[in-house]
């Protein structure tokens, strides 16, 4: 785990997330989905996936949250609980949905990646912008870093950020727009970044 300046280590904070939250998380999951959510605290949202996904697995690395959870009542009958870090252990074969709800992750490219690598095409997080929820793509190309212009990126490493342009080239359509990227500079370095062309 990564401990940050102040000692703490953030990845494994858990606090519940609001009702506004677990409801955006909800409305992307299909009643076929097998759904994998990666920290799942004390269990309260994955029984709420169970409710509607065919199947949820549910990776918690602390077992006393687990242990909290499993005390909570009865568990549903698909609902597969992994105690241990997702971070190391192989993650089931045919997740088609990644629920990622962990605000000061440091390895949501791990995860993405390890995802994809069992077919899954669809990760729902807040890891990377800290805000709401997003559902992320696993699929899409991710534009090289060289060719993104002015406007928001999200890069498959985790990190986010702008690219400044000019003022008067700032529409409501290139605010809302947020280029999917690979190889930002907060995980390639800039001796390695090839000329930008269309900045
Ligand atoms: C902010 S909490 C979210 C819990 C749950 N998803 C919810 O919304 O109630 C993040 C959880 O991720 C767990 N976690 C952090 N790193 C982990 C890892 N490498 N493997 C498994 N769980 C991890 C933490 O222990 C914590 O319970």
């Amino acid at each position: 785990m990564t401990v940050g300046q102040a000692g703490i280590d953030w990845e494994r904070l858990w606090a519940p997330y609001d009702e506004s939250t677990y409801k955006e998380v909800l409305t992307w999951v299909h009643p076929q989905d097998v759904v994998l959510e990666i920290g799942a605290g004390d269990l309260r949202l994955a029984r709420r996936l169970a409710r509607t996904a065919r199947h949820v697995y549910a990776i918690e690395i602390q077992p006393d949250l687990v242990e909290r959870g499993r005390r909570a009542g009865p568990l549903p009958n698909n609902l597969t609980i992994i105690v241990g870090d997702a971070r190391r252990l192989p993650f089931p074969a045919g997740i088609s949905l990644g629920v990622l709800l962990m605000r000061h992750c440091r390895h949501f490219a791990l995860y993405a990646d390890k995802l994809s690598a069992v077919g899954c095409r669809r990760l729902v997080t807040n890891a990377r912008w800290g805000m709401g929820v997003e559902v992320v793509d696993l699929t899409a190309p991710a534009l090289p870093w060289e060719q993104v212009g002015m406007g928001w990126y999200a890069c498959r490493c985790g990190a986010i950020g702008f690219v400044p342009g000019p003022p008067e080239a700032l529409t409501p359509a290139l605010e809302a727009t947020v280029h999917q990227v690979h190889r930002c500079p907060a995980c390639w370095p800039a001796s390695r970044q090839p000329l930008a062309v269309n900045r």
